[in-house]
């Protein structure tokens, strides 16, 4: 069975059961629980800008804030200040930041928040849009900010195609 969007992301992220993970764009946080399912000692932070999408995810995922597992935070990714806090992965699903504009300070905030040898994983789908299209776009994005882009992957799922990049900080 084709695993759904969502579903491959996080199979694709790999949470370890000890990882730092920062998820960008978490909108209802269907992905912050999957990722905590995998979590022993490991913790999730979800940022959203909007309010509303992160009272969602705070109630879908109460049991894992209570545990400690997962920090739900209304911020944008272009002002995120976590005081020094490194991360071993960041992702981000649907943000459409990463395939329109310039997201420079975007692209500077996350060299702050991953750790040196840490990973960022963009991943996108649109409809009626071939994934290795949307896959070109981010990966251009990423080469414009000066990243390296490790690999890109694509996946055929019941409703689309989604595209990942996977990408190292400029260090
Ligand atoms: C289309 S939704 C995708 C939600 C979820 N990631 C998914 O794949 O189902 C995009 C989300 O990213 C959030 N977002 C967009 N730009 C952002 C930014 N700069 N910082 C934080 N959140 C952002 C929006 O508020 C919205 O909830």
């Amino acid at each position: 069975m084709s695993l759904d969007r969502i579903g491959w992301a996080v199979e694709v992220v790999a949470p370890q059961p000890s990882d730092q993970l920062l998820e960008i764009g978490c909108g209802h946080g269907v992905a912050v629980t999957k990722v905590c399912e995998r979590l022993v000692d490991g913790e999730i932070v979800a940022i959203d800008r909007s309010p509303a999408m992160i009272a969602a995810a705070a109630r879908r995922n109460d049991r894992y804030v209570a545990a400690g597992r997962a920090t739900l935070q209304i911020a944008d990714l272009g002002a995120l200040d976590l005081g020094g806090r490194r991360f071993d992965k960041a992702f981000a699903m649907r943000v459409g930041l990463f395939t329109r504009g310039d997201p420079i300070r975007e692209f500077a905030a996350l060299a702050r928040l991953l750790k040196p040898e840490g990973r960022l994983f963009l991943l996108h789908d649109e409809p009626s849009t071939d994934a290795d299209e949307v896959a070109a776009r981010l990966e251009a994005a990423v080469l414009r900010h000066r990243w390296i882009v490790e690999a890109r992957l694509t996946h055929v799922f019941d409703g689309g195609e989604v595209a990942c990049v996977i990408a190292r900080p400029p260090f």
